[in-house]
């Protein structure tokens, strides 16, 4: 069987992650430090999040060169040393993958920019102004596609008059992968990470590779500033063919064991079973994002409160629709959500409680796990109460654009990217030991009481609660292999499910909120000593408020 279907992966955000030289970044140096700390908890592979030169538009996710590491986080040798320090300790080590676009400063861009019939003109997406407009005036962009930064996705380059597209910052133009020689330089870098000894990638957004021909405008909601582009680009014409081609030109002829993870923003099961059938050659999982969308229908800074209901249903609809082709990934957290304890916990009374309870939920399904460094300590959303604080373009981004109003800050309290991007805990001392110098933002206060060194020490910590899990799933063929089914699927508290795996069944129940709830007696199992639980607070009949438990019977 494949590595990761037993395996755990952890994220490692690398600017936030730990910082070696005092400059208030983390870096290369400041991972290999911690390579214990990963052995420790018994993850399997390490993604990193972009470590590539970049200007740092967003954080790393705006390459000037790929082949190269940013200063700030270090040398290749840097690199080459994390790589065999990790391969020691038997940790896999999976890079970021992030070719929708570059960063503005590549030499690509640059050239393609240079002029109108320079030869890498057609590496990016370059149009003239909307017919009948005038370049540079308002509407004039080539179609009505929004930026997911907020404005239009073009900008208009003065140089040359015509505009080029940017689904995200104006620092980050699209690649135009119609472009067969931007295909090639693409996967020939990824061979030259992988020869250096990489073992996958965690392709950034890569269900938006495929642009549709004419670039149509999308269709406008009554009242909306900009149309739809999403449903042209979201897995658009070619995208299973260049995932083909990928799959053939990188990994095909290669010996060893790699794993692909594609992030793809509103990609469906129906879509997704054909991304991760092994048969047709794409990826290995995707990572999908209805779960993480159903609290704020009505727009990135508008949360409502959880329906535990719609996320039950939601996520078995995904473990049943990926149960037969296929596989799951599984995450609560990304350095782009909030800290799910904050959101989908109880972070205010029961943190410690909740946080066990979701990681079990997760960690027990079918599927592989993503960990987002510090989620396995319990860390809480950042408590950010000014806009000096914020450091996300996102967030900046939309301040500039909006009211500035009190509730608007509120807001980002609860949704902004920077939530998950604080320094990770490791110490109750200053800065939470992330560094010696001025972190590049905030360090929560509650890293007196939240950090690795405490709850290493304590056995009942966040963090022995997600090394158990880990643990279990290399044991336990019942996690990785069993078959799905929703229990209780109307029932607003009690989230539960069970696995069966021949005459090995799992069966996992929890209460999503502060109530003892009662127990249903065919979830009883007296006598059964749990597999794994949180602290039980209630008694046999009954669950405490977030407590978890997960029974092995048969
Ligand atoms: C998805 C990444 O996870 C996010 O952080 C980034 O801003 C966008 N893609 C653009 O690369």
């Amino acid at each position: 069987m494949e590595w990761w279907k037993s395996a755990t992966i952890y994220q490692v955000y690398p600017r936030s992650f730990a910082d070696s030289d005092g400059d208030g970044i983390g870096d290369l140096r400041g991972i290999i430090d911690r390579v214990d700390y990963f052995a420790t908890l018994g993850i399997d592979a390490v993604w990193l999040s972009p470590i590539y030169a970049s200007p740092q538009d967003d954080n790393g996710y705006d390459i000037s060169d790929y082949l190269a590491i940013e200063p700030t986080f270090g040398t290749l040798d840097d690199f080459d040393e994390l790589v065999a320090v990790f391969h020691a300790a038997g940790i896999r080590i999976v890079m970021d993958l992030v070719v929708n676009h570059t960063s503005d400063e590549h030499a690509w861009f640059r050239e393609s920019r240079s002029s109108l019939d320079n030869p890498k003109r057609d590496w990016y997406v370059w149009r003239p102004a909307r017919p009948g407009t005038t370049a540079g005036e308002p509407g004039a962009e080539p179609n009505n596609w929004p930026s997911h930064f907020f404005g239009p996705s073009w900008a208009l380059d003065e140089l040359t008059g015509e505009y080029y597209l940017h689904l995200f910052s104006r620092k980050q133009p699209d690649l135009n992968w119609e472009n067969h020689q931007v295909r090639e330089e693409v996967y020939s870098m990824m061979r030259w990470w992988l020869d250096r000894g990489v073992d996958g990638f965690r392709m950034d957004v890569v269900n938006f590779l495929s642009k549709p021909e004419g670039y149509p405008d999308g269709v406008l909601a009554p009242g909306a500033l900009f149309g739809d582009g999403f449903a042209h680009y979201a897995s658009g014409p070619r995208i299973h063919e260049y995932l083909r081609e990928m799959h053939d030109e990188v990994f095909a002829s290669r010996e060893g064991a790699f794993v692909t993870v594609g992030e793809m923003p509103a990609a469906t099961i129906e879509q997704a079973r054909l991304y991760t059938d092994p048969a047709r050659r794409e990826l290995d999982m995707i990572f999908q994002f209805e779960h993480v969308e159903l609290d704020h229908p009505d727009g990135k800074f508008d949360y409502i409160p959880l329906d535990l209901v719609a996320l039950k249903a939601s996520l078995a609809r995904w473990q049943v629709g990926l149960a037969d082709v296929g596989w799951n990934s599984l995450y609560w957290n990304n350095h782009d959500q909030p800290r799910a304890v904050s959101r989908f916990g109880d972070a205010e009374e029961h943190r410690v409680q909740s946080a066990k309870c979701l990681a079990t939920v997760l960690h027990l399904m079918r599927g592989t796990p993503y960990i987002y460094q510090g989620e396995e300590l319990g860390m809480t959303n950042a408590g950010f109460t000014a806009i000096e604080q914020y450091r996300d373009i996102e967030t900046l981004n939309y301040w500039r654009g909006a009211e500035q109003t009190s509730e608007l800050l509120a807001a980002f309290a609860v949704a902004s990217r920077d939530n998950a991007r604080t320094p990770m805990h490791w110490t109750p001392g200053e800065n939470a030991g992330f560094t010696t110098g001025e972190p590049w933002i905030g360090v929560p206060s509650n890293h007196v009481e939240i950090n690795a060194q405490t709850e290493l020490a304590d056995p009942h910590s966040v963090l022995h609660h997600y090394r158990r899990l880990i643990a279990l799933r290399h044991s336990e063929p019942v996690i990785v292999e069993g078959d799905f089914e929703l229990l209780y699927p109307d029932d607003p508290r009690l989230f539960a499910y069970r696995r069966t795996l021949g005459d090995t069944v799992l069966v996992v129940v929890s209460n999503w909120s502060r109530d003892e709830v009662p127990l249903p007696a065919e979830l009883r199992h007296p006598g059964v000593e749990p597999l794994i639980a949180n602290d039980s607070t209630a008694g046999a009949t009954t669950l405490g408020a977030w407590e978890a438990r997960a029974y092995l019977l048969g």
